[in-house]
């Protein structure tokens, strides 16, 4: 498509509600929509060093072994450290923490004690020397088992030895926990500072139909068909 024909993303000069607008991504912060996501905050201790960052660019990646991923850029001062620890923690804390965790993600650990500096309190692990931060309502312990740069961010992967959570906020005392919907609110960003949370009144299970009657999976949509005209 010529240049200057590009729209905007996100605007649409029909008048019908449902059009598409197709995008030449360049800049992933070109792209709406794609947000909001769960905050994580990665702790890391090396020698006297203790630093916290929030991360939403995170995900679970293995159930078994349990593995989880983290994206961070290499200018972060927790990228530094964890070089030298190998290990880290990954947590996540609940909607009405997030003026703490912004201030974690405006400050660095490089010039800043953001413990010292939010009146945080840590517990170390059980299993690994990483902080767990005492705000959070659930705290993994991390290996770091690889890394690898993709662009601007190193994706950063860890082995689960071990989890910290708040027992008041599952309804079982065992697996398979369930949140507590009535005291669990997620911290979720929208980026440039915006933070959410999720409606209780609009978590539902969905009843699986295909399971129940036998149905098979609807088909796939089929594949753009390539014009040799264009
Ligand atoms: C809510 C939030 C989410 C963020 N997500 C990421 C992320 O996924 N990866 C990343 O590298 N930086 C992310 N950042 C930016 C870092 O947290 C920020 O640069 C921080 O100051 C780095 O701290 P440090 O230098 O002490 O490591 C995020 C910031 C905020 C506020």
């Amino acid at each position: 498509m010529p240049e200057q024909n590009r729209k905007k993303p996100g605007t649409n000069n029909s008048a019908s509600a449902n059009q598409w607008t197709f995008w030449k991504v360049r800049h992933l912060r070109e792209v709406p929509l794609n947000y909001p996501r769960l905050v994580c905050i990665v702790g890391v201790a090396h020698h006297k060093r203790v630093n916290l960052m929030p991360a939403s660019w995170n995900s679970p990646i293995s159930f078994q072994p349990p593995i989880y991923g983290v994206a961070i850029a290499p200018e972060r001062f927790t990228f530094s450290l964890l070089q030298k620890a190998k290990c880290f923690s990954i947590s996540f804390f609940p909607w009405t923490e997030r003026e703490r965790v912004h201030l974690w993600g405006s400050l660095s650990g490089k010039t800043t004690n953001k413990l010292q500096i939010s009146g945080e309190t840590i517990q170390w692990g059980k299993w690994l020397p990483v902080p767990l931060p005492n705000h959070a309502y659930l705290s993994f312990e991390c290996t770091l088992i690889g890394q690898h740069p993709y662009g601007d961010h190193w994706w950063i992967v860890g082995q689960i030895e071990g989890a910290r959570f708040l027992q008041n906020l599952t309804t079982h005392r065992e697996p398979p926990f369930l949140p507590n919907l009535n005291n669990f609110q997620p911290l979720l960003y929208f980026g440039r500072g915006i933070y959410t949370t999720f409606d209780k009144k609009k978590t539902i299970q969905v009843a699986r139909p295909w399971n129940q009657q036998q149905q098979p999976t609807p088909p796939e949509p089929s594949p753009p068909k390539t014009s040799s005209a264009s």
